[in-house]
């Protein structure tokens, strides 16, 4: 447990999302190529996800691939899938140990088709898993998940009673079925916008930007933003 930050009366929360910003940047201060950048932020990935359950956080969701990072140069994209389809591959058996369940986020429909198969496998291995969930978001837009849980509603004869149809109805067509609403939502490196992240899920979200960069991101960080969070009022709209 983290040293100076564990008051008894802290708030973990329970669903914690990150934009994993700053890669390139980190990467290019230190004269190395953006990839670099990417292969170090994938490590830190799997350092935060281990200690994010170790503080008790249930879901951690991260922004790995956006829809509109296919327009980034053709070996950047492929050094960036590499490191995801190895993630598929290396990290069945820490899941186990782990108790660690996956899901990944996204249209995976236009990834290749080996990263898709270990996908689904990594997903059916850790599917009854019962510790922390871990969501990947790849080839993920949150506007292009509302339009596809739009259409799986109207494939589903979900639309057919229009009047029917409601917050409940569509959250149970999004790729986050299931999953509560992130109650973090943190962004790393300075910059201050969603991206087209969970917009759907984040609505009541606290949202928290630090600037350091995310291969720089450590557990003492993500505490700094839980504290960031405890200070926080949340009213959903009310008074208090
Ligand atoms: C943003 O930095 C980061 C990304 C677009 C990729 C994030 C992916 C990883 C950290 C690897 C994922 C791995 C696993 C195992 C889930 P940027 O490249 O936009 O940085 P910049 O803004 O400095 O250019």
């Amino acid at each position: 447990m983290g040293s100076n930050h564990t008051g008894a009366d802290r708030k973990i929360p329970a669903h914690v999302a990150i934009i994993m910003d700053g890669n390139g940047r980190w990467a290019k201060q230190r004269g190395m190529p953006r990839t670099f950048g990417h292969t170090q932020g994938a490590r830190v990935v799997e350092q935060i996800l281990e200690d994010a359950d170790d503080l008790g956080i249930r879901y951690l969701t991260v922004y790995a691939f956006s829809t509109e990072n296919w327009s980034r140069p053709a070996a950047e994209v492929k050094a960036l899938m590499n490191l995801l389809r190895r993630y598929m591959k290396t990290s069945l058996v820490k899941c186990a140990k782990n108790n660690v369940r996956i899901r990944v986020i996204g249209d995976k429909t236009k990834l290749e088709p080996d990263l898709q198969q270990a996908i689904a496998h990594l997903e059916e291995e850790t599917a009854s898993n019962t510790g922390i969930s871990f969501q990947i978001a790849i080839n993920y837009g949150g506007r292009d998940e509302i339009v596809r849980a739009v259409r799986r509603a109207a494939r589903e004869g979900l639309l057919v009673d229009a009047s029917a149809f409601d917050e409940t109805a569509l959250g149970s067509c999004l790729d986050t079925a299931g999953l509560p609403d992130p109650d973090l939502l943190i962004r790393t490196c300075g910059e201050q916008r969603i991206s087209n992240f969970l917009l759907w899920q984040i609505a009541y979200a606290e949202l928290y930007f630090t600037d350091k960069a995310w291969p720089d991101f450590d557990r003492a960080e993500l505490e700094k933003a839980i504290d960031a969070y405890n200070h926080r009022e949340r009213r959903y709209g009310g008074i208090k």
